[in-house]
């Protein structure tokens, strides 16, 4: 069964979504990398999906299966290997993908930061330290050859709340990836990162100001139980809040979600016992993106919406077909009750490092570790199909 008609609108993104160092593999000037190598985290990203290699063979599976948007990063720390020196080759590697994406009918949205910086970087401070904003606008401007044609979408930083999130954990001695965004951010972070935002959307409006310029937040979904409705505000301004309303002047914002989180008078309440849960041990809950989707809207006010990230670590793919199509008929009734939605990426295209560890699987499509062969999982075909064939199918039930 399914509605006669798509309720997405004519020129709505479709597609999915992948990052750099989760995917390209030997990704070494990285400061993950290092923290990888380090010990830090449960196991090394090291060859990850060889992406860097066969972003080919990615783009054509992704193009055959139906989609026409392709949300990919390109890596800093690749094209920028010692402060000031930027990789003509590296930037010739990123164009090419730009033009390889086209080529195949998939519209490229080109992140320009997705949680790693280069060593350097790092080692001279990170986002606080003096200097940190205009290093990265320098970073920005010297992209111009990949993105100054044929581009779109340009996403300036991936969740920034996140970073903050983790840069406060790192203050308290953690290291690694936080569970759902609950720690306390680090405010000089978010400072940071908004400033860098600001000035990156400048820098891309420079290059050329047709490109539509955003950046993409990750949305935790607050809900407050009884009595629990300012604590729940007060939780969600910093880590939430704060990076949705310095979107307000951008020409999109995305909105990244997968789960909910909700909070008592004392704070954050673990997911009921009996409640299902995913490979990152996330309550399963498809209805989180049309909340993430309408609190970005009350927040961003008139800016138009973009689902940059969704979807669910499972080993059995027949969970993130349910988990897909419960989140898109939300995504469509936010769409009939006036929202602006302009596109849905899901996130993964492939089973890739997701920050520590290989064994939560995101992908549409699985990648062998040893020989890298790709396999598309059904839900890559089903999700692909609704591209081609504009038709969203029922929920089951
Ligand atoms: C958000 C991040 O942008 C992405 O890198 C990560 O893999 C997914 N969420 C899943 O945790």
């Amino acid at each position: 069964m399914t509605h006669a008609v798509t309720p997405f609108p004519d020129g709505f993104l479709w597609g999915a979504s992948t990052a750099a160092h989760q995917i390209e593999g030997n990704n070494t000037n990285s400061d993950w990398w290092r923290k990888e190598i380090a010990g830090a985290v449960k196991e090394p990203s090291l060859d990850a999906c060889d992406s860097y290699h066969r972003w080919r063979e990615d783009m054509d599976l992704l193009a055959g299966l139906g989609f026409t948007d392709y949300r990919f990063s390109i890596e800093w720390a690749r094209i920028e290997p010692a402060p000031g020196h930027f990789s003509r080759a590296e930037l010739a590697h990123y164009r090419r993908m730009v033009e390889g994406a086209v080529e195949r009918g998939l519209r490229p949205m080109v992140t320009l930061h997705h949680f790693t910086v280069p060593q350097w970087f790092e080692d001279r401070g990170g986002w606080t330290a003096n200097g940190a904003v205009e290093l990265f606008e320098r970073y920005v401007r010297a992209t111009a050859p990949v993105i100054a044609e044929d581009v779109r979408h340009v996403c300036t930083i991936n969740e920034p709340n996140m970073i903050s999130v983790i840069a406060g954990l790192a203050k308290s001695g953690e290291h690694g990836f936080p569970p759902a965004g609950l720690p306390t951010p680090d405010e000089d972070t978010t400072k940071a990162v908004i400033a860098a935002h600001h000035a990156a959307r400048a820098a891309v409006k420079e290059i050329n100001p047709g490109i539509q310029v955003g950046w993409s937040v990750a949305n935790q979904v607050y809900q407050a139980l009884p009595g629990a409705e300012d604590v729940t505000a007060a939780y969600r301004h910093g880590r939430e809040d704060v990076f949705i309303e310095a979107a307000r002047g951008d020409d999109w914002i995305g909105v990244q979600s997968y789960t909910r989180t909700r909070i008592g008078t004392d704070g954050p309440i673990p997911a009921p016992a009996d409640a299902e849960r995913t490979l990152t041990q996330w309550e399963y809950y498809p209805a989180a993106v049309g909340h993430a989707l309408r609190h970005t809207a009350e927040i961003v006010g008139d800016v138009p919406l973009v689902v940059t990230e969704n979807g669910i670590a499972a080993a059995d793919d027949a969970r993130r077909v349910d988990y897909y199509t419960g989140a898109l008929h939300e995504v469509a009734r936010a769409i009939e009750d006036g929202l602006d939605v302009r596109g849905y990426l899901a996130w993964s295209a492939l089973d890739n490092y997701e920050w520590g560890s290989y064994e939560p699987t995101f992908g549409l499509i699985a990648v062998d570790p040893e020989t890298f062969e790709r396999t598309p999982k059904p839900s890559a075909h089903w999700l692909g199909g609704i591209g081609r064939s504009r038709e969203l199918p029922r929920a089951a039930g």
